[in-house]
């Protein structure tokens, strides 16, 4: 019997045929997404019908998705954030959610340092201006030397404050569990988040979205911040208020600030596309060949892994046991 997988990121195999060889291989049924984005809950329902697996991206999968896929067995996260996966539902019917955590830490954390340094240096809308014929000066802050806060020292956070060293940066970190050795080798230390807040030159976030964090910088948080203050968000959209940034921004709370990741994308507020002092990505943290590369390979693997009855790697959820 042939598995019925679908596979919806676009840039899966992007980089090398050989995550798309893995499940080929296996002589599966592979079904891709052809609107070239992330797909909404009935765009997926539609595309899913009687799929084994689902090896997906930021796509929505929802309650209804799961529950209207008899035949699932695995959701296979392209990716480290299962915010936009309904955890719930599939550890109710037994199937593993799993995630590839770990192979994107480099190339997110290379991405946040361009990011500040993007928006302290202005290169981007220095470039813009060289291109288009002038010959202007953009007068810029340094990183070099400053305060940075680090929200969430995970994986990325942490790879995040190594670079950082190099900058000679004081490091303030923030997260509920407070690693003192980590903290001494990248020679920060752990601070509350209005003493971040109150110090930092630049706030950059690597916290997962979920109910605590969800709108962790909002107006409140960006006027207890320094005017100076650089802003990067490679996270995830739901951290960051985008009404009370764009105000933040628009009226000098803060300097400037940096996203590569949107509470909708992709982002369509014109005020916020129109900000002068920020700098968007479209969610391309992670997206480096390298990254892409192992990103598939893994979730192939935990794709095989479970139709093969063998225990995938990085299961997110809770499984019951069979009673
Ligand atoms: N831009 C991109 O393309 C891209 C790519 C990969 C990951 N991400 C995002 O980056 C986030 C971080 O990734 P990671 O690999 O470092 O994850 P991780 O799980 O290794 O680290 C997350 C850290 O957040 C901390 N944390 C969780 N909840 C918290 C809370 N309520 N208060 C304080 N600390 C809390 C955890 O203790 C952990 O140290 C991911 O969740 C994902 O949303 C974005």
């Amino acid at each position: 019997m042939s598995f019925k997988i679908v596979v919806t990121p676009r840039s899966f195999g992007a980089a090398s045929p050989r995550p798309m060889e893995l499940l080929q291989n296996k002589g599966y049924e592979i079904v891709r997404n052809s609107l070239g984005r992330p797909l909404k809950e009935m765009e997926l329902i539609r595309l899913a019908g009687g799929a084994d697996a689902l090896l997906v991206g930021i796509d929505e999968v929802t309650d209804r998705v799961v529950d209207s896929l008899p035949n699932l067995k695995v959701i296979s996260k392209y990716g480290v954030g299962v915010d936009n996966i309904a955890l719930g539902a599939a550890s109710r019917r037994g199937i593993p959610v799993t995630n590839t955590p770990g192979v994107n830490t480099g190339a997110v954390a290379d991405l946040a340092i361009g990011l500040m340094l993007s928006v302290a240096r202005q290169i981007s809308a220095a470039d813009h201006s060289t291109k288009n014929g002038e010959w202007k000066r953009f007068m810029g802050s340094s990183l070099y030397g400053k305060t940075v806060g680090i929200l969430g020292t995970g994986k990325i956070g942490r790879a995040v404050a190594k670079r950082l060293r190099g900058f000679e940066v004081e490091l303030l970190l923030y997260d509920e569990f407070k690693d003192s050795v980590f903290a001494g080798e990248v020679g920060g230390r752990y601070a509350d988040l209005p003493e971040i807040y109150g110090k930092a030159d630049f706030i950059s976030l690597h916290l997962p979205l979920m109910p605590a964090t969800g709108g962790l910088i909002g107006e409140k948080e960006l006027r207890a911040m320094k005017p100076d203050a650089i802003v990067v968000n490679t996270a995830r959209g739901g951290l960051v208020d985008e009404k009370a940034l764009v105000r933040a921004l628009r009226e000098k709370w803060i300097r400037g600030a940096a996203l590569d990741a949107f509470a909708a994308e992709p982002p369509r507020d014109e005020e916020l596309l129109g900000l002068p002092n920020i700098v968007l990505t479209p969610h391309i943290g992670a997206y480096t060949e390298e990254a892409v590369l192992m990103m598939g390979m893994q979730s192939a693997r935990n794709v095989i892994a479970v139709l093969e009855g063998k225990q995938p790697e990085n299961v997110v959820n809770e499984i019951p046991k069979p009673s």
